[in-house]
């Protein structure tokens, strides 16, 4: 066992017991059946219809077809031997247009992967929001409107009766910050709309949509589970004597925004300021805040990569290296001419994403410092590279590589006093990677989109040795 490596890969650490191994995959990405048992339209089947917007045209229709598959990638996860497995509920198999009654169905479907989940001994981890937002309320506008907050308190209270005596982890919302700035900023995915005071409007609404989310989840279940929500917050660097400022104003925007009104119960002053021009924030209404901060167990986080920013002296061209595919609008409101995105040093994924485990170290000893009683979960974590397939086998080394150094990050995160639960690997499958369709993949287990097979790659094996050790594996799989 080598401990202490600079370049973060440890051997042979151990995670104790109850922190769970997992892994996490949402709806759309890997359902498919998208017609089926009732299921209405949700915004991701529109703008993955559109032409021009998702890679090859590609869409969700089919995807994993987990929707008929679910036993099998349930004997899948037992054999990989996860704790838990973190999945999204399609809001629009439950309500087809996102309100009225339930859709039987729908709800059946998510009632027998949890009682899957749980004969196998697997902890289900549920979002309820990944990113599927009914058609029909995108239609009466979507997140920039009030009512959709409304609905989706509805919505997790039939949820929450339905499956209130199972379910042990509930989170509300995934990555707002995408929903919001990615659907509504820079129209990179659904809706795509590119306007950045609908933006900020959306941000709002996705806040109160937790909030009352959790009040309604609290009032109808019937077992102790833990109440969440997964944010992307970002790890923002600097390389320059105006990046402190820029530095301040992307992580109002990008995690103030968010952590403030849940956690802090308030909107930071200075995000205010910054976007005046673009919105007077009169969305938010007298008492929202506060129904916004409702208590949380578990704070979820997702981690990729880093971003590197410093003023833009709105001469030279502007740098636009923020990790999200362009599409003419932007993901930064109040902030799209006055801060730049650096190109950072690599070495990078097939996403171009910056490689950099000490960030995940950083994020989680920084949360913990600001809410020393909050617990963390790393929610996602995970990396798309260009896998080959070799006599059956995928040996996908440099996957390995990386979670074996976001493992270690996560353990010193640990050893530093951060009260971290669990780490739930993106992803299991391969899968429709939204506006990238099936070009990136980031499964453990490969999915060949023709037939369906499933392999388990490498890195799927050395997870399996992870969950079944709770040590940091070798990364040499036989
Ligand atoms: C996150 C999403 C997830 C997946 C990964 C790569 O932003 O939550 O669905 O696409 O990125």
């Amino acid at each position: 066992m080598s401990a202490g490596n600079e370049d973060y890969r440890d051997t042979g650490l151990e995670f104790p017991a109850g922190f769970l191994i997992g892994s996490a995959t949402a709806s759309y990405q890997i359902e498919g059946a998208v017609r089926e048992d009732g299921r209405g339209p949700s915004i991701w089947d529109t703008f993955s219809r559109t032409p021009g917007l998702v890679w090859n045209g590609d869409t969700g229709d089919v995807a994993c077809d987990h929707y008929h598959r679910v036993e099998s990638d349930l004997d899948l996860m037992a054999e990989l031997g996860l704790e838990a497995y973190r999945f999204s509920i399609a809001w629009p198999r439950i309500q087809p247009t996102g309100s009225g009654p339930a859709n039987r169905a729908g709800v059946d479907f998510y009632s027998r992967l949890v009682d899957g989940l749980l004969d196998r001994g697997i902890r289900p981890v549920t979002t309820l929001y990944h990113w599927d937002l009914p058609q029909a309320l995108e239609d009466a506008g979507g997140w920039r409107s009030r009512e959709t907050a409304l609905r989706f308190a509805d919505y997790a209270r039939i949820m929450g009766e339905a499956l209130g005596d199972r379910i042990e982890t509930w989170t509300t919302l995934n990555e707002p910050w995408c929903s919001a700035y990615l659907g509504y900023g820079s129209g990179a995915h659904a809706p795509g709309v590119k306007d950045g005071a609908a933006a900020l409007t959306a941000v709002h609404h996705l806040n109160l949509a937790h909030g009352l989310a959790i009040q309604q989840l609290r009032d109808v279940v019937r077992n102790d589970p833990d109440f969440s929500v997964t944010l992307n917050l970002h790890v923002i660097r600097g390389d320059h004597d105006t990046s402190p400022e820029a530095i301040r104003r992307i992580d109002a925007l990008a995690n103030r925004a968010f952590l403030g009104p849940m956690l802090e119960g308030a909107y930071p002053t200075d995000l205010l300021d910054d976007t005046a021009a673009i919105t007077d924030w009169s969305f938010v209404q007298p008492g929202d805040t506060d129904l916004i901060a409702q208590p949380i167990d578990l704070l979820g986080v997702n981690y990729y990569s880093t971003v590197t920013v410093r003023m833009w002296d709105g001469r030279s061209p502007r740098a636009n290296a923020d990790g999200h595919k362009d599409v003419g609008g932007s993901p930064w409101p109040g902030s799209s001419d006055e801060v730049e995105f650096l190109a950072q040093p690599g070495p990078y994924t097939e996403m171009g994403w910056n490689i950099a485990p000490d960030g995940l170290e950083e994020l989680l000893v920084s949360l913990h410092e600001r809410y020393p009683d909050l617990p963390l979960a790393v929610t996602e974590n995970g990396a798309a590279f260009a896998d080959r397939v070799e006599d059956g086998r995928v040996h996908d080394a440099d996957r390995v590589d990386y979670l074996q150094r976001h493992f270690t990050a996560a353990h010193r995160a640990m050893e530093r006093g951060v009260d971290l639960r669990g780490y739930f690997v993106w992803s299991l499958l391969d899968n429709f990677e939204w506006g990238f369709g099936y070009s990136k993949r980031f499964g453990i287990v490969r999915v060949d989109y023709r037939t369906q097979e499933r392999i388990v790659k490498d890195s799927g094996l050395w997870v399996q040795r992870l969950a079944d050790t709770h040590r940091v594996p070798e990364p040499r799989i036989d």
